[in-house]
């Protein structure tokens, strides 16, 4: 549904408001200084996501870039590399960050769809060479955002991870939206810890909590996270209030195929009236790219014909625009959008 004011924001997952649910975890939970490591909510929610993905431990952080962030520092050393694809949240959109906080630099794949392959890694094992930077860590995006919320499979991940692992590398997972692959791919969680040595996730996506991110791993791990966490300033205290809301955010994971479902019934209805403009069998979560090039108009006359009628949509890069549904937009909201198109 809309939020009250009529806006149908089809922009982000990450626009979601907190539910009845979570203002009420909130207002009741447990609290005490997480700093001290004594906030009984905070320590809840930091062992069952753990479990969840058969790791030992957890550490919640405020956001998913802080998560990332601190994995990178934790696995590598300055002067190493990070071996991801050329479209990776972790190298795009996290201002910088692996350069400035970990000394780090990127060596990147050109790939569809969030995928390195066993080739590119023997290719570029068999490349280094002493005056080369050694690559210190193999990073996953799963959901990839920049390919459409498309999922990695687990047999890419456990080969490709596997040749990484033997090369000396450390694997970590940025699953801001593992829960969307999980639900499309059926893989269980615990599958995708098994293949890698941290993963993060975000609380604050698809599940719909206000803030929060979760970094797990080896008890190891954790512990030199902890220190990581508290040198980038993300120490947190009574910070239970949030783990609270977070807490109530991880049983939406069960829900998360209505979102896939519903971003499949908005790529049908727009290929239905421009075909060319959208594959709806390339939708496999929750976010559909439209590409606008043919359209009438395209995107400016698209964004504000929606905006006309009270729906957001992401422009990430001219010529493509990106729905994403979460749990505050419905099939009406869906309609509202085809409608537009109609109206094109
Ligand atoms: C794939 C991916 N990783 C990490 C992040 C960062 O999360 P946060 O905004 O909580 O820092 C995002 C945010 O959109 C994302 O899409």
């Amino acid at each position: 549904m809309a939020f009250s004011d009529g806006v149908a924001d089809f922009r982000s997952d990450t626009v979601t408001r907190p539910t009845e649910a979570m203002f009420e975890a909130m207002a009741s939970a447990s609290l005490g200084d997480d700093v001290y490591g004594e906030d009984p909510t905070v320590n809840a929610l930091q062992a069952e996501s753990a479990a969840l993905f058969g790791m030992e431990a957890g550490l919640f952080v405020p956001s998913g870039i802080m998560g990332n962030q601190i994995a990178l520092n934790v696995h590598t050393s300055p002067g190493q590399e990070v071996l991801c694809v050329e479209a990776a949240h972790i190298r795009n959109f996290e201002s910088g960050g692996g350069a400035v906080t970990s000394g780090l630099q990127f060596r990147t794949v050109q790939t569809e769809g969030g995928i390195i392959t066993v080739s590119d890694v023997d290719r570029l094992v068999e490349q280094s060479s002493y005056h080369l930077p050694d690559i210190g860590i193999l990073t996953w995006e799963n959901t990839h955002n920049s390919s459409g919320g498309t999922v990695v499979p687990l047999e890419i991940m456990t080969d490709t991870g596997e040749v990484a692992r033997q090369a000396g590398m450390a694997v970590h997972l940025d699953g801001a939206r593992i829960f969307n692959a999980a639900t499309a791919s059926g893989v269980g969680l615990d599958a995708y810890g098994a293949v890698v040595d941290s993963v993060q996730f975000c609380f604050s996506k698809s599940l719909g909590a206000p803030i929060g991110s979760m970094l797990c791993g080896t008890t190891e791990f954790i512990a030199k996270a902890r220190k990581v966490r508290s040198r980038f300033g993300g120490g947190m205290r009574q910070v239970g209030v949030i783990a609270a809301a977070a807490s109530v955010a991880l049983e939406h994971r069960h829900s998360l195929g209505k979102d896939h479902d519903l971003a499949k019934q908005l790529a049908k209805g727009i290929a239905a009236l421009f075909p060319g403009a959208v594959d709806p069998g390339a939708v496999k979560t929750n976010m559909v790219m439209v590409d606008t090039t043919d359209l009438p108009g395209r995107d400016a006359v698209v964004i504000d014909k929606l905006a006309a009628g009270d729906v957001l949509v992401a422009c990430l890069t001219p010529g493509v625009l990106r729905f994403v549904t979460h749990r505050d937009v419905d099939r009406e909201d869906v309609d509202r959008v085809i409608e537009v198109f109609a109206s094109l």
